[in-house]
C-alpha cells in the first residue's frame, strides 16, 4: 500500500493506493455519514466491513445521474437526516459518482467532509483527484460545478478485479497523457510494463495509480483554479478530443476521443516547431502498444465535421482569436502555446476526414 499526503492551498489530501486500502475507513467515526455509490456496482458489504452505521444512496450511472435533479433529492434525504458540518460523503464509484456527490459535499452547509472512494481506472487516476465536480445543465456537460478538494482518496484495487478491460484502456489514455507530458519515468514504467498493466497485476497498478495520482495533484497544486495557465497541461489532447466527440454527438468515449486527439495535437506541435522531432513517433507507440485508436479512421461512429470544429470555437482555452494549447515539447515536459483559432481548426479538418 503507497500513501502520501499533500497539501493543496488550504486543504490536506490523504492519498492511499492499493490492496485493502478501504480499511482506513474505519479511521472515520462518530459522524453522520452517507456513502453515495453506483448501483450497479454492490459496494455495501465491502463498506460496513469497515463503517457498519452509513445511511446508503445508490445512484444510477452515466450522465443522467448528473443532473440537477438528481442533486435536490439527494440533498433533501441529508437534510431529512439531520446532516451537519463535521459530517463525512463518502463517493464510491466511477467519476459520474465522485462528481454528484463531491458535488453535494461542496454545497450542504458549504462544505460536509468528502472522502473519495474510486471504483473505475479513470476515477483512480483522474476523475477523483483535483478537486473538480461537475453537474449537467440544459444538456450541457458539467455546466455546473465547484472547486471542493476531499480529504481522503482512496484508491482499493479490489474495486478493479470486476473492472471490464475497456474501462481500463479508457483511464489509461488519461495515464499516457500523464507520461508524455509530466513524468518520462512513468511513460517508460508503461512501455516496460505492458503485459502486467493489462492483465491487472496489482504491483503495476499500485504504481501506476499513485505516480498518476501525485502527478496530477502536483498540477493541481500550482494552479487549483485553473487560473494561472498551469492545469491546462492537463487538457493536452482534449481540445480535438472534444471535438470528436462532439462531431459523433457524444457516440465516441472520452477515452479513445482523446488517445486520437493527443496524437493530432502533438502533430500540429510539431508542425509548428514547439515540439522536437520524434515526439509523435513516441506518442503514437504507446498508445498502439496498448490497444489504443491513434487515427480517425479507427473511430467507428461518423464525425460530423461542422459540429467538431463547432466545439472547437466553444473550448475553455479559447482567447479572442487564439486558443491557449499544451503542446508536448519532448516526453515528460510541455509547453503553453498561443495557437490561432483557424490555425488548430485548420489541422483538426486534417486529423478528422476519415
Ligand atoms: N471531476 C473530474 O476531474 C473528472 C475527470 C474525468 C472525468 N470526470 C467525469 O467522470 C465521468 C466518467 O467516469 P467513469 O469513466 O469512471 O465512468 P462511470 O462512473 O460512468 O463508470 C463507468 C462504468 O463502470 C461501472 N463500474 C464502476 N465501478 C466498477 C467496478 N469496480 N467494476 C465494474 N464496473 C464498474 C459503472 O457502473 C459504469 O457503468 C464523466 O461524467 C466525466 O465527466 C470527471
Amino acid at each position: 500500500m503507497r500513501e502520501s499526503l499533500e497539501d493543496i492551498c488550504c486543504s490536506k489530501i490523504r492519498v492511499i493506493v492499493g490492496e485493502g486500502s478501504l480499511s482506513k475507513l474505519s479511521e472515520i467515526k462518530d459522524s453522520n455519514t452517507v456513502v453515495i455509490y453506483s448501483r450497479r456496482v454492490d459496494v455495501t458489504d465491502k463498506i460496513n466491513k469497515y463503517l457498519p452505521n452509513v445511511y446508503f444512496i445508490p445512484i444510477n450511472d452515466g450522465e443522467s445521474a448528473k443532473e440537477l435533479s438528481n442533486v435536490i433529492s439527494i440533498v433533501e434525504k441529508l437534510f431529512e437526516r439531520n446532516f451537519d458540518r463535521g459530517d463525512y460523503v463518502i463517493a464510491v464509484g466511477g467519476g459520474t459518482v465522485t462528481d454528484v456527490a463531491g458535488f453535494i459535499a461542496s454545497i450542504y452547509l458549504r462544505g460536509l467532509n468528502l472522502v473519495n472512494v474510486p471504483t473505475t481506472f479513470l476515477g483512480m487516476v483522474d476523475a477523483a483527484i483535483g478537486g473538480k465536480n461537475g453537474v449537467n445543465f440544459n444538456n450541457i456537460k458539467n455546466l455546473i460545478g465547484t472547486f471542493y478538494q476531499p480529504s481522503m482518496i482512496i484508491s482499493d484495487l479490489e474495486f478493479l478485479e470486476t473492472l471490464p478491460i475497456e474501462e481500463l484502456k479508457k483511464g489509461l489514455a488519461e495515464v499516457i497523457k500523464y507520461g508524455l507530458t509530466l513524468d518520462k519515468e512513468l511513460y517508460d514504467y508503461l512501455s516496460l510494463n505492458k503485459d502486467r498493466v493489462i492483465n491487472k497485476d496489482k504491483q503495476v497498478l499500485e504504481e501506476v495509480i499513485f505516480r498518476s495520482t501525485l502527478d496530477k495533484l502536483g498540477i493541481v497544486k500550482e494552479d487549483e483554479r485553473e487560473t494561472k495557465g498551469i492545469r491546462i497541461v492537463l487538457n493536452f489532447g482534449h481540445t480535438i478530443g472534444h471535438a470528436i466527440e462532439a462531431g459523433s454527438s457524444f457516440n465516441v468515449p472520452h477515452g479513445y476521443a482523446i488517445s486520437v486527439g493527443m496524437v493530432c495535437e502533438a502533430k500540429i506541435a510539431e508542425e509548428l516547431g514547439y515540439a522536437e522531432e520524434g515526439v509523435v513517433e513516441d506518442v503514437l507507440w504507446l498508445l498502439q502498444l496498448y490497444g489504443l485508436p491513434y487515427d480517425i479512421s479507427q473511430i467507428d461512429a461518423p464525425i460530423d465535421i461542422r459540429l467538431a470544429l463547432n466545439a472547437i470555437n466553444m473550448d475553455k482555452k479559447h482567447r479572442k482569436d487564439a486558443i491557449l494549447m499544451p503542446f508536448p515539447t519532448r516526453i515528460g515536459s510541455w509547453k503553453k502555446v498561443e495557437v490561432p483559432l483557424d490555425t488548430i481548426k485548420g489541422f483538426a479538418e486534417q486529423c478528422l476526414k476519415k
